[in-house]
């Protein structure tokens, strides 16, 4: 027996006797279709492994913060200079870049892993949104997904405080304002936050919330989230399909593998790769603590949140718009994602048959880009009516000529493919009967406009 042949046996006795003995085809989550070995179907895996990195760099960063305002003589791992006075938070986070091995790394890596995991997120959310994966019977899902995408951005939120520098503090302040005049949650919510006014306060509250709370609640939605996935299974590819959604062809339903080894390897590949970028970027351009709050030097600090949040900033200079009318849009924007399941109703999945809904997810996806990126290069300066006009009004016109355009193209050359399909059939059913079977030659015509 060649040595690559015995290598293969050997591992598969050893997988078969740890499959048997784990009973894991019991536990594990269900076999997928072949075909969706492609990245673009586990983009939810990827903000999971993002996320299951946040937790372990997160318990280890946790051994050695101190959630405290109080100046500290030694937290900083010296006493020299104005240091001295820093207060305990920021003290901590300096120890931890300065005198903790390796301890650079895991605080850059924990920030750049907090970007990366939003920046999966929304990768996530706008790649379902295009391919229609909030179709039914996957509503539920996409609701509990928003919401787990609130708790997200409020764990950026909260955890962009902590090492308690002067930027952070600034923008940490301006959100505090604008939660607060959310309708009726803000009321609520204030006191919360608030807690007995001081900074501390704020403090405790916002580690409250990134160490406990949110993880609590990102723990149950995520729980739900997947048992949802595991009930209706991997959504189908989009589909253009007049008389039915699509659904997997027999040969699909035949060729399913198990979710683990083949599945969770296949992630835990991608996720091997992800960490290796990450501590790439986190050693070769680690992150540089800004000064901290109350530091003299620090009056000149500009207000700036993380790029996530940057959208909202910039939206607060536009003429006209308070922080009610910010708050408000940003609201209204949200239970249009939450609601998303509802409002669009049509049975077909294909972008090219949802016109109206791919123009506001690119207006979505091109406002969000453009105002970060408006926010970042000018933060805080004030944005007059004909520079919002000439700003957003050509991209989102531009917008909805392409979108215009692509629905135009793309049902006349189904029409017409549908049409050769047809012609090409001379089965015993009249010409565009409906499928009577999946393996009928007429469900063909399902897959005519199978995107993926
Ligand atoms: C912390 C954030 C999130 C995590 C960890 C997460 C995780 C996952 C995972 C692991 C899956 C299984 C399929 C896949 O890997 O793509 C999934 C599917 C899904 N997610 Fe998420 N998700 C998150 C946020 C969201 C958001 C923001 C939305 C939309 C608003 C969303 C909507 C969905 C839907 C509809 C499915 C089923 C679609 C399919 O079968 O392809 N998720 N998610």
């Amino acid at each position: 027996m060649s040595v690559s042949g015995w290598y293969n046996r050997t591992l598969n006795k050893i997988w078969g006797f740890v499959e048997d003995r784990t009973a894991m085809r019991r536990w594990a989550l269900r076999p997928q279709p072949a075909f969706t070995f492609k990245p673009s179907y586990w983009t939810g895996a990827f903000v999971a492994v993002a996320l299951v990195y946040q937790i372990i760099s997160g318990a280890l960063l946790l051994l050695y913060y101190q959630p405290s305002t109080n100046a500290t003589l030694t937290a900083c791992g010296q006493t020299v200079g104005s240091l001295s006075t820093a207060p305990a938070a920021w003290c901590s986070t300096y120890y931890i870049i300065n005198s903790v091995p390796m301890g650079s790394i895991l605080l850059s890596s924990h920030l750049y892993g907090a970007y990366a995991m939003i920046f999966l997120m929304f990768l996530h959310f706008f790649r379902g949104y295009y391919v229609g994966v909030y179709k039914s019977p996957r509503e539920f899902s996409w609701m509990v997904g928003t919401l787990l995408m609130v708790v997200t951005l409020g764990m950026g939120f909260t955890g962009y405080l902590l090492p308690y520098t002067q930027l952070a503090y600034n923008a940490t302040n301006v959100g505090v304002v604008l939660a607060l005049r959310l309708p009726t949650l803000g009321p609520l919510i204030g006191p919360f936050i608030l807690g007995d006014g001081t900074s501390q306060g704020l403090l405790s509250r916002m580690f409250d919330a990134h160490v406990i709370l949110l993880p609590l609640a990102l723990a149950g939605l995520f729980y739900a989230h997947l048992s949802l996935f595991e009930s209706h299974g991997i959504a189908p590819p989009a589909t253009s399909d007049p008389t039915q959604r699509r659904r997997f062809t027999d040969k699909e339903e035949k060729d399913h593998v198990p979710f683990i080894p083949h599945i969770f390897f296949y992630t835990l590949k991608w996720g091997l790769l992800y960490l290796g970028i990450l501590f790439g970027i986190a050693a070769l351009w680690p992150w540089n603590l800004p000064t901290y709050v109350g530091n003299t030097a620090a009056a000149a600090v500009v207000t700036e949140p993380d790029w996530y949040f940057l959208w909202l900033f910039k939206l607060v200079d536009f003429q006209g718009v308070t922080p009610v009318i910010a708050i408000g849009g940003s609201t209204a924007i949200l239970l249009y994602i939450l609601f998303l399941p509802f409002l669009d109703r049509s049975k077909r999945t294909h972008p090219r048959d949802r016109p109206v809904f791919i123009y506001l997810a690119t207006c979505l996806l091109e406002f969000f880009i453009l105002m970060t990126v408006w926010g970042g290069e000018t933060p805080g300066v004030q944005i007059t009516y004909p520079s919002i006009a000439l700003g957003i009004g050509p991209i989102f016109g531009v917008t909805a000529v392409a979108v215009g355009l692509f629905h135009w193209r793309y049902r006349l050359s189904y029409r017409r493919r549908l049409a050769a399909r047809q012609m090409s059939y001379a089965g015993p059913y009249p010409r565009g009967a409906p499928s009577v079977s999946g393996s009928h030659p007429t469900s063909a015509v399902s897959e005519v406009g199978s995107s993926d």
